[in-house]
């Protein structure tokens, strides 16, 4: 006869084993693990067209760029995977709607222009972006850079 203790135990080790195999890296930015056709990712260098595809749904990694530097925020997939409250943010230069206070659409650049150069930002803006900047960069890890081209 197995016991209510037996089962619980069982239940709590088939949940850690499968965490184990959950937590495992599952790709890389710097590996390019889509088909031929696709430019590979130079390491630690990003472009806006190369970013994008670390959204957490084509990629579920989830990188985004903050004042020209590119972070691994995969740990935060609640907040920026899909259905996430900031997920507009995911492979995208969060620069001027962190700086705004907004993660609607039309803060974000258009991935075939020009970085944003965020030069007409007020000075409130451009403090609000400094905070966010240390807060990204306490929490996660950076992984690159994000230029023009690469
Ligand atoms: C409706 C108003 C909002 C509420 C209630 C809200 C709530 C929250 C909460 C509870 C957190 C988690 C804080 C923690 O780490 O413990 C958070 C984080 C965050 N919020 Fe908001 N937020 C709001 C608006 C915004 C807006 C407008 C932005 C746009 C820039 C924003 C961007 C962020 C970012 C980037 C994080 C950090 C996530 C991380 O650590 O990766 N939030 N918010």
């Amino acid at each position: 006869m197995i016991s209510v203790t037996t089962v619980l135990i069982l239940v709590v080790l088939a949940y850690f084993y499968r965490d184990y195999f959950t937590a495992m890296p599952t790709s890389n930015p710097l590996v390019n693990t889509q088909g031929e056709d696709e430019k590979p990712v130079v390491e630690g260098k990003f472009t806006p067209a190369t970013l994008v595809r670390f959204n957490g749904s084509d990629d579920p990694q989830i990188l985004i760029a903050v004042k020209g530097k590119v972070y691994d925020v995969s740990q935060g997939a609640s907040f920026y995977g899909p259905g996430g409250p900031y997920e507009n943010f995911a492979g995208r230069d969060a620069s001027r709607g962190l700086a705004k206070n907004s993660f609607e659409k039309d803060c974000l650049t258009p991935i075939d222009q020009p970085l944003d150069t965020l030069d007409n930002l007020s000075k409130d803006e451009q403090e609000a972006l400094d905070g966010w900047e240390e807060h990204f960069s306490n929490k996660y890890p950076m992984v690159g850079r994000l230029n023009n081209e690469n």
